[in-house]
Parts: C-alpha cells; structure tokens; sequence
C-alpha cells in the first residue's frame, strides 16, 4: 500500500459515517468535528475499552465525572490563568499566527528542542537562522507573546467581565478537586487513582490535522495519589501499562515509541510522551508525567482546604504525589484509524479498502445481510436476536459482494448471510472480514461464536 495520507483517513471518514466536519451546511466551524453513527461507536468502544482497563480492572482506581464549568480559582491554583500557553507570533505580511516553538522545531527537522528556550532566546535563533514565514516565505514577524488558550464564558447576567469562568482545558482538575470526597467516600488507602473521561477546550493557536489537534476534544484522564517512595515505581509502570493499552487496541509497536521530556516543569520529577507514527510524522498520542506533590499543594493552598493524606497504618501525615496518564480519546480514534486502514489487492486484481480494526472496538461486531431481499424476514429475525447482544448493521440493498466491501470499509469483523439453506436448516453463513473465509454455522451458535472473538482482555 502506498504511504497513507491523512486525506484518505478524512475521506474515508466522511462517506462512511465516522467523522463529518462540524456545522458542514454552514460551511463549517474550524477545528472541530462531528462523529457520525459508524465514528460515535468506535469512539465510544475505545473509551468503554479505557474505563475497563483502567477503571474496572483496577481496585484502586475510582471513576468521577466532573463539572465542565469550575470555580475560577480552580485555575488559578492550577497555574493555567498566568502560565498556561504557548508562545505564539504573527506573521506581518501575511496576517497567519504561529507557535514559535514548532517553527523552530520544523526549521531544525527535530534536531532542536524550543522547549526550554525563553521567548527571547526564541527570537534571537528565528534571526541567526532567517526563518521565514512557511505560509508567505517572509521573515516579518512580531514578538514572540503568550496566548493563553483558555476559552472563557461568564455566569454574570449584566455581562461585563467581572465573573469569568473558564471552559476547562484539561480534565484533571476535576479529580485533584475530589481528592478528599474519593478518599473518604470510598474509604480509599494512598495509593489510589481517580479517573474521568470527559471534554476540554483550548483555542489552539495551531489547531489542524483533522481530529489531531481540535478545540474541543475528549481527555481519559487518570490521577494515581501516592508517597513520594513509589512515585517512580508507579510512573514506570503506568509507561509500560499506557504502552500495552494501545498496543491492544490494535496500534503496532514499530508505530510506537516513549518520548522522554529534556525540560520538566520545575515541580516534576519525570515526564514523557507515547508518539505514534501518524500520517503526518511522530506526534504524541498521550503523557505520563510524575508530578511531584504540587496539585494537592496548590488546592490546598489556594482553597484552605487542608489535603494531606494520614496514613493509617504508620500515621504518617502527607500531601500525596501524583502520577498522572493522559490520553486524547479523539487523537487516539484518529491513531486506531490510521492504522487500521489498509487497501489490499485481491486475486481477481480488484482493490478493497478494509479497516482492520480489533473486533473488541469495532463500530458494529456484525452485520446481517440476506442474500436476497425475499429472504429478509428471516434475516430480520437473526438481526433481533443478535441486536439484543452486539451493536448489528442490516443491509439488504445492493449485491452482496458491495455489501461486503462497505462492511470492511467500517470495520465490521463479522458478516452473517441468510440465504435459501437458512430457511431449510437454520444455518447461516459468517464471513471473516480479514480472511475473507466464510463457516456454516446454527444460527443459535452465533452469540457465544461472536462473543468468544470481540472480548477486550
Ligand atoms: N492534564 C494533562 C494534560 O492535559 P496534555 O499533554 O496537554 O496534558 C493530554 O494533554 C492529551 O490530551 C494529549 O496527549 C493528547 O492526546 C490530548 N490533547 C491535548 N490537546 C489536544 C487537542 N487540542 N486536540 C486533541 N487532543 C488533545
């Protein structure tokens, strides 16, 4: 197969129902996008996927879902009303803005970090090494600001600007903020993790590459509470459990690798990247960051609410470090997307694109076709039984060898085809949408046969 282009991926999207262009019959809204009826499922499973790996399967993590619109201060004690951002330019002549930081680092292809530079040491290498603008190959640039990408809303009727409040930019506020209701309520012993999956907002300076980089985008996000002792341990081995995660969901490890921070934030004492090989290069699919014990310090201080953590067994007092794992389940479902593509050439010379995703994410496990439309009261009969287990498509337009294709084009692991045998014996055919094989099977066989293939283990 030739070198996918994101292109395809949009595409792809577009016609068979998994990503549309937000407010498309307006022409649109930048940045952001919709997921239609085959999208909305694979997002879904992937985030069902996270929960159960990460939630269920754990004893020491609980699931919170927390207000989107936060006190204030909340953003204060976080650091993102004064530092959060990124150093942003405009180019003069043709009016488009920039991150300073990625023009550096594209200038240099990747040999020069911009993560430690000062604005002014930013702009003093954009003049030694003449960088233009990419957009107008002029080098006409303002200096270098911080823009800070919080979205803002405000809760005061008469409108002026005294009551801002802020459309959160991360998730995990939320659960740094119910630190003490998670440990009382659930009567939860450090260590122990809050999770949430839920959306945040940031007005990228850079937004683009379709569901890469958004403004409005859905974070899994996870805070495992410790003692300083074992934070390393834990944030080794949330390294090694992020990495497994996504290597189950389908994602190659040749398209995997760990990106560790040079600079950290001067509270944290390790930090690091997953990239994945994405059409358009290594980008970062998700962060492990150990993050020392400033959250639980800051709320403390900035709310007056005492968060220290007493141990029962040693009666050690405490503010619990945190190890934080950080994933974009929109940037993720592009990842698994990316992968799954695949356009194979067939015996007869004839092309299929086939979505090879793992069955346990699949939009629909199944699809039930009848091989003719006289056939479809008995294949409406199966769809009712199967439908009660498995999100099911049904198609009965079209020849069954188009049918097949549109189903490899979504993904769907299993085709069941009813056909004139099934009226005589109850057996109907189930094709593998990898292999291509097909097995005759009883029709009251098919649940525990798909059953066995779709769990996420
Ligand atoms: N609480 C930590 C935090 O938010 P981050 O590196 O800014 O860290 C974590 O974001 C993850 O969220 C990223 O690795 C990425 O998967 C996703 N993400 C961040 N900004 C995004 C955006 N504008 N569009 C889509 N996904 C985004």
């Amino acid at each position: 197969m030739k070198k996918l282009t994101m292109d395809t991926i949009v595409n792809l999207c577009k016609n068979r129902g998994f990503v549309f262009q937000g407010s498309e019959i307006y022409g649109g809204f930048a940045n952001t996008w919709d997921f239609g009826p085959v999208g909305v499922e694979l997002k879904n499973n992937i985030k069902r996927a996270w929960w159960k790996r990460f939630v269920q399967e754990d004893p020491n993590c609980y699931g919170v879902d927390a207000a989107i619109l936060m006190n204030p201060k909340v953003w204060e004690a976080s650091g993102h009303v004064q530092n959060f951002g990124d150093p942003k330019m405009d180019c003069k002549n043709c009016k488009t803005r920039h991150r300073a930081d990625t023009i550096i680092e594209n200038f240099s292809k990747g040999t020069v970090s911009a993560e430690g530079m000062t604005n002014e040491e930013m702009e003093k290498y954009i003049e030694e090494h003449d960088i233009k603008c990419p957009i107008c190959g002029k080098r006409d640039w303002t200096q270098i600001r911080k823009f800070n990408p919080m979205f803002t809303t405000s809760r005061n009727m008469v409108g002026d600007d005294k009551d801002i409040v802020y459309l959160r930019p991360e998730t995990c506020q939320g659960e740094y903020v119910n630190f003490l209701n998670v440990q009382r309520t659930m009567r939860a012993k450090v260590p122990f993790a809050i999770a949430q999956i839920g959306k945040s907002f940031r007005n990228e300076i850079t937004p683009g590459n379709f569901l890469f980089r958004t403004v409005e985008f859905e974070q899994m996000e996870l805070q495992m509470f410790c003692k300083q002792d074992n934070s390393i341990d834990i944030y080794n081995s949330y390294k090694e459990k992020a990495l497994k995660f996504v290597e189950d969901l389908g994602l190659k490890a040749e398209n995997l690798r760990f990106h560790d921070h040079d600079k950290l934030a001067h509270y944290a004492k390790a930090a690091c990247d997953i990239q994945f090989n994405f059409p358009i290069g290594w980008q970062e699919l998700n962060g492990i960051h150990n993050r020392g014990n400033w959250d639980l310090s800051r709320h403390s201080e900035f709310s007056g609410k005492n968060m220290d953590y007493l141990d029962p067994f040693t009666n050690e007092k405490f503010t619990p470090n945190v190890v934080e794992y950080s994933i974009g389940a929109d940037r993720l479902t592009l990842a698994v997307l990316c992968q799954a593509y695949d356009e194979e050439t067939l015996e007869n010379g004839e092309t299929r694109i086939v979505m090879h995703l793992s069955p346990a994410i699949a939009p629909f496990k199944v699809a039930v076709l009848p091989l003719q439309k006289i056939l479809s009261e008995k294949a409406k009969e199966v769809y009712s039984i199967l439908s009660k287990e498995f999100m099911c498509d049904y198609d009965e337009a079209g020849s069954i060898g188009k049918r097949y294709r549109r189903q490899d084009e979504i993904g769907t692991p299993y085709c069941v085809t009813i056909d004139f045998e099934t009226l005589d014996n109850e057996t109907v055919t189930i094709r593998d949408r990898d292999s291509m094989e097909q097995i005759r099977i009883n029709i009251n066989d098919l649940c525990d046969y798909i059953n066995k293939k779709i769990k996420f283990n």
